[in-house]
């Protein structure tokens, strides 16, 4: 793909020494931005995802919470922003909806701020299919009646009513994207927040034993971080001046299957141990990618295995 639209321009990833933001960072600068700013408090990201690229005279790294205003006020040019710093988990958002609430969406309106005071050219960032809840239509389509079913989900929805809504009265173009489950190399094991694909391999490759909450048989689109990355900057990109997109890779595996192609590239012998179900845990989460692709150009280039293969070589 070509992304030289990036060349020269002032760039900011909030979130980027995060799981996707870190791969995010890494396809931008190869595009040789003119500035890149890079804000993130380490809460879950890794400064050693970057410390390569913080290097760089093109980079400045911010140490900050994007839920201060304070944390931007230095930025005085800016093209685009990709933000993606948020509280990600589910469970999280439930045992702290505070902090839920003021990183996602008092750190989402600074960053409306910021659009408008500069007057980027497009705000990129980063929703959930976490906006949907539960559903009986499979797969599902962004005109779907959305139905969050936690503090995180709903968090989401509301940056997406505020995009909307900033769009109409202040002329701010933003694209959302509702990814489905994110996998790839980078991802933290090491919490218990942390993605399931991350925590099945990390205790696979450990000896360690696996739980399974509820009946292993809910169903996900996990899709590859480098196909996500493919998405946000076609959104980036593209000249439309509002969008909401689902980016999954438009394949469905319950956490049974999940366990079963694990346990085969791993050489687990172990069984998993089946737990209650989590509280807000949806059962059926299907992307329909059409409009996305349709629109954006958007195609994902990873299906699972080939993904976990590539995952688990880079471990
Ligand atoms: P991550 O936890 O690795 O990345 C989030 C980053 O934001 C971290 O580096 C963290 O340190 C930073 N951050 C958190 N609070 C901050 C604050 N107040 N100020 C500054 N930085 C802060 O998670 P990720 O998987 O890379 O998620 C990135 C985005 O994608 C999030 O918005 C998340 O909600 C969204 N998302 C992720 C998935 C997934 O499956 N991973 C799915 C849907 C949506
Ligand atoms: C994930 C993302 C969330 C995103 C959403 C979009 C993370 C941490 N969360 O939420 O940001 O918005 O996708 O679809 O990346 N599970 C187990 N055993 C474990 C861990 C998890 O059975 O040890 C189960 C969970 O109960 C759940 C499934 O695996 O049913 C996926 O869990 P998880 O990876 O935490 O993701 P989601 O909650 O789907």
């Amino acid at each position: 793909m070509n992304y030289s639209f990036l060349k020269g321009k002032h760039v900011l990833v909030t979130g980027g020494a995060g799981f996707i933001g870190h791969h995010l960072v890494k396809n931008i600068i190869n595009e040789k931005p003119a500035k890149l700013y890079i804000i993130d408090n380490l809460s879950t990201g890794l400064k050693g995802n970057i410390e390569d690229i913080i290097g760089l005279p093109e980079v400045e790294f911010i140490n900050e919470d994007i839920a201060k205003p304070s944390s931007v006020e230095s930025i005085q040019e800016l093209d685009y922003i990709f933000h993606l710093a948020a509280v990600v988990s589910v469970p999280k958002s439930f045992e702290m909806p505070f902090l839920t609430h003021r990183t996602n969406e008092s750190g989402f309106i600074n960053m409306l701020e910021l659009a408008r005071r500069l007057k980027v050219k497009k705000l990129c960032y980063a929703s959930s299919s976490a906006v949907y809840g539960e559903q009986t239509q499979m797969p599902i389509k962004e005109t779907a009646t959305l139905n969050p079913q936690s503090p995180y989900g709903l968090s989401k929805l509301l940056n997406e009513q505020y995009a909307k809504a900033f769009q109409e009265w202040e002329y701010i173009e933003s694209i959302g994207f509702r990814f489905f489950n994110v996998f790839g190399p980078g991802q933290r094991a090491d919490s218990p927040y942390s993605g399931v694909i991350s925590i099945f391999m990390d205790r696979m490759q450990k000896g360690d034993p696996i739980q399974i909450f509820g009946d292993g048989e809910q169903i996900r689109d996990f899709v590859y971080v480098e196909d996500v990355v493919q998405a946000l900057l076609l959104g980036a990109k593209s000249e439309k001046k509002f969008g909401l997109f689902n980016v999954g890779s438009g394949q469905t595996t319950s956490l049974n299957e999940l366990f079963e192609v694990l346990r085969n590239l791993t050489h687990y012998s172990q069984e998993p141990t089946y737990q209650e179900a989590r509280k807000g845990d949806i059962k059926k989460s299907s992307a329909d990618i059409g409009l996305i692709k349709e629109e954006l150009g958007y195609e994902p280039r990873f299906k699972l295995k080939e993904g976990l293969v590539k995952l688990l070589n880079k471990a």
